[in-house]
């Protein structure tokens, strides 16, 4: 159940986020973003992880499909949709420069994807730590 002071961090959380993501462009951008947005939700907020993301990345969380079911566990290569079998280019920027470098891009698949694997949003820590994971593979 969300409380009040909930529902005023995500606000601010998501105003932080509006303000910020219309200059992002490359995945360190993104990554300072998705920072000062966990710190306004967060004052405890310690860094993001790797390993966290990781897990995260290759765990379903409650319903059938991880964000591995369509991106492989291994995101430096190319993966397939689940569902209808289309090819998915890779998603770790080293292997795939376009990656992260488009707010409108980034923001409309975390939604959509984290909808699908969680059904709800993705968090600015959920989404640090995942593109941290994604920045550590070479
Ligand atoms: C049902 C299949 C499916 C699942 C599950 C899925 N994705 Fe995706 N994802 C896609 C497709 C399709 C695209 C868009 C096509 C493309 O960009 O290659 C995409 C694109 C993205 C992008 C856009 C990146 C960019 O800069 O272009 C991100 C970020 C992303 N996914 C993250 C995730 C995360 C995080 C999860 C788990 C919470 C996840 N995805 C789960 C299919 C999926």
């Amino acid at each position: 159940m969300l409380n009040l002071k909930q529902i005023l961090l995500s606000l601010s959380a998501a105003l932080v986020l509006s303000t910020t993501l219309a200059q992002a462009e490359t995945p360190q951008d993104f990554l300072t973003t998705y920072q000062t947005a966990a710190k306004a939700v967060d004052a405890n907020f310690q860094g993001f992880s790797a390993t966290r993301g990781e897990q995260f990345f290759k765990a379903t969380h409650g319903n059938d499909w991880s964000c591995a079911s369509c991106h492989t566990s291994n995101p430096a290569s190319a993966g397939k949709h689940a569902s209808t079998g289309k090819a998915i280019d890779p998603l770790a920027p080293s292997a795939n420069p376009e990656r992260f470098t488009s707010t409108r891009k980034v923001e409309k698949w975390f939604k959509r994807n984290c909808n699908d694997v969680l059904s709800r949003e993705c968090s600015p820590l959920e989404k640090g730590d995942i593109l941290t994971f994604l920045m550590a593979i070479k």
